[in-house]
């Protein structure tokens, strides 16, 4: 992580303001904008690396066919008066009109960062996060908007989110809000998101930003596997490590919009927030409707800084578990190795054989509850005190006692189920139209406030019961048919407060999300669980790019990755124990995912080395810097580099995808070391010490032989 801080004169890092003109400056880097007089609009005047004054455009007169609200930077282009680009908010007014003119009115600075009521939010204390607040009002509709700007100057993130108040007599609706939205200069810029669906999640997709709009969002109801809601914007010549990179992420669950429009003056406007087709959000007079935040960053260190940026803002600031920077119990998880068939027997074996291997942690998967009371049901409870302490009894045979996870997925229901029959009409549904089914199941309506009371009081009845310390929240579908569109965020509100209450009430469990896989991997997630089921596709080999380009905005510590049987159930591919072990270890939650009494003798003896190495590597991998040194799709040798925030140990994870024939192994260069430190260097035994100027400038070389191999190397700073 750059930790250099430019002198910015008069100008100190955090929020200044010089009558209405606004800047943001975090250590490398401003953000500014400022009220033009005549329209009171806001003007977006820059974002990037450091800059004391704006600096008037001088094109701003040119002539052309467009208005003068579409050849000016804004700050939250509203709509109707001429700027014909993608707005920031779209309200249709109780006239009926979707005309606004909002302008600027007062500010305010505050120290720290308040809380967003109901909503997952990054935090810090007055030292870390400075807020300053912008309000607008179109005085004719009496709508009232108030931007709130966060700057966490160490992590040259600016957090923003909107509130719209309606102070005027009728009822409006919000078509359309964004909670960030920022014009840029006029230059080449790419786009980089990450796309995919169920098993194969965070495909990187860069293209070059075209003139018009281009743009990906979910509709699913939830952040989904099919565009994460993060985007970066680069230059052309961007890289990994070098080059100009803006990250947005937005801290949300639910369906959103991210759209980019290259206008025809040039310049690139970015807007992300709801999803249009989930919002239509009536507001009656005096009712407000406030956005989810949005997390911007910018880096001048490419790709991998803004990474680090990311990663470090989530750890400190974003998720408040005390989970957050511990290491993880390696765990047996019985999904893969079990599926549906779980029984008592099966149950205590599973146990007593992940005991014997030196796994910490049991989790019982999906197949646990009844066939009569499928999903959650009153009799839920009663069937799990026995397994768990069947599963504890099984693991305690070496003196320390195995803890034991629950899997869950409280947010469905079977249609064949006690619950659905007594109350039919808590499920999302639209008038009499078929209420289509996913995986067997409906969708509990989460908007509903007894819909939240009952899953609060069913799943706090187990937790209290029983001695669970980790829950797995799963959720395997998306949203069909709903009373109102705006059903949609009143759901994720109505999780967020399932979410905040339980975790809140039971803070030693150690809670992972999971929606098929990685179909909720995302910042609002982040907020309550301390980690995310990063995708059902267990093969290794596919492991590698899922999780490196997760990692583009995610930390590692947040992902669990495991280790399942091979050949691998959904590609068929065979690699080693060890490659699976190397890349599992690279996510902060390692575990196994199999039946050990289905191993080959020869993989199994050597399990207790691998999970003994997960411990060893996992408190760098939790707590330390990510540097992408090669990256697999662009590489057959991809390599990785955790180091300890300190700079005091390191984990080198090097791998080689194929076998390639009489070609030249690579030297990797490391990155983000000390130059005039000294590091002794083990890998399998063998032993070197190395300056950090050596290990960045001429790097290390590993020969490998066949396809899907790894090495582990550990560096510590003597
Ligand atoms: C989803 C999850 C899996 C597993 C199954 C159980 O697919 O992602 O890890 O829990 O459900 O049904």
């Amino acid at each position: 992580m750059a930790t250099t801080q430019f002198d910015l004169g008069n100008e100190t890092t955090g929020v200044v303001v010089d009558e209405t003109s606004f800047a943001l400056h975090g250590n490398n880097s401003s953000y500014r904008f400022h009220v033009d007089a005549s329209s009171g609009d806001l003007i977006s005047d820059h974002f990037g690396g450091p800059a004391t004054e704006n600096v008037a455009l001088s094109n701003i007169a040119a002539h052309g066919w467009v208005e003068m609200p579409c050849r000016i930077w804004r700050e939250f282009p509203d709509q109707g008066r001429g700027d014909f680009r993608i707005p920031a908010v779209r309200i249709r007014q109780s006239a009926g009109h979707t005309v606004s003119e909002l302008r600027y009115t007062s500010h305010q600075v505050i120290p720290g960062k308040p809380s967003l009521p109901g909503l997952p939010a990054t935090f810090g204390s007055e030292e870390d996060v400075s807020t300053l607040v912008v309000r607008m009002e179109d005085e004719r509709a009496r709508v009232v908007v108030e931007l709130s700007y966060s700057i966490f100057p160490a992590h040259d993130a600016v957090v923003r989110s909107a509130k719209v108040t309606n102070n005027g007599n009728g009822e409006i609706t919000i078509e359309n809000l964004a909670s960030f939205s920022v014009d840029l200069p006029s230059q080449e810029l790419e786009m980089i998101n990450l796309r995919g669906d169920w098993s194969r999640e965070a495909f990187a997709e860069r293209r070059k930003i075209h003139y018009g709009t281009q743009g990906f969002g979910s509709a699913v109801g939830y952040s989904s596997h099919l565009h994460n809601p993060f985007l970066a914007i680069v230059t052309p010549t961007t890289t990994e490590s070098q080059g100009e990179a803006w990250g947005f992420s937005l801290v949300y669950t639910g369906s959103f919009a991210a759209n980019v429009e290259k206008g025809s003056q040039g310049f690139t406007r970015a807007v992300l927030g709801f999803h249009p087709n989930h919002l239509s959000w009536p507001l009656a007079p005096g009712e407000s409707l406030v956005t989810p935040e949005c997390v911007a960053v910018y880096s001048t260190t490419g790709l991998g800084g803004m990474s680090r940026r990311f990663h470090r803002l989530f750890r400190d600031h974003l998720v408040r578990r005390e989970w957050a920077d511990r290491p993880r119990p390696a765990l047996l998880n019985s999904w893969e190795g079990l599926s549906f068939d779980v029984n008592e027997d099966n149950i205590y074996a599973l146990a007593t054989d992940a005991a014997d291997l030196g796994v910490k942690l049991f989790v019982l998967d999906d197949g646990w509850f009844g066939v009569k009371h499928p999903r959650l049901a009153e009799t839920a409870a009663l069937g799990i005190g026995r397994r768990i302490r069947l599963a504890q009894c099984g693991g305690q045979r070496h003196g320390e006692k195995l803890k034991f996870g629950l899997w869950f997925e409280p947010e469905m229901v079977n249609v064949r189920s006690s619950l659905y029959e007594a109350h039919p009409e808590w499920v999302l549904h639209a008038a009499d139209y078929p209420r289509t089914e996913g995986r067997n199941q409906l969708v509990l309506n989460l908007s509903l406030p007894e819909v939240q009371d009952f899953l609060i009081a069913s799943i706090s009845k187990i937790l209290g019961a029983s001695a669970i310390s980790y829950v797995k929240w799963d959720n395997n579908r998306g949203m069909h048919e709903m009373a109102h569109p705006s059903v949609a965020h009143r759901y994720i509100l109505g999780a967020y407060r399932v979410f905040d209450v339980l975790t809140k009430r039971f803070p030693h469990v150690l809670w992972e999300g999971c929606a098929s896989g990685g179909g909720r991997f995302d910042p609002g997630i982040l907020h309550y669980f301390d980690q995310v089921w990063t995708s059902d596709n267990t093969d290794a080999l596919e492991r590698v790019r899922i999780q490196f380009n997760t990692s583009l905005v995610y930390p590692a510590s947040v992902m669990g990755a495991h280790i399942s049987a091979v050949p691998n159930w959904s590609t068929g591919r065979s690699t080693s124990i060890e490659f699976r072990a190397h890349v599992a270890m690279m996510g902060g939650s390692f575990g196994l995912e199999l039946t050990p009494a289905e191993m080959p003798a020869e993989e199994k003896v050597k399990v207790p080395q691998l999970i003994a190495l997960s411990e060893r590597v996992n408190p760098v991998v939790i707590g330390g810097d990510l540097w992408r040194l090669s990256n697999p799709e662009e590489s057959n040798w991809p390599a990785a580099l955790f180091i300890s925030r300190a700079g005091h140990q390191a984990v080198l994870f090097c791998f080689q995808l194929r076998a390639h024939l009489y070609h030249a192994f690579p030297f990797v260069k490391l990155q983000g070391l000390d130059p005039r430190a000294r590091y002794r260097v083990t890998c399998n035994g063998e032993e070197a010490v190395y300056s950090g100027a050596t290990l960045m400038n001429v790097g290390l070389q590993y020969i490998f032989y066949g396809d899907y191999q790894s090495r582990v190397v550990f560096l510590d700073r003597l």
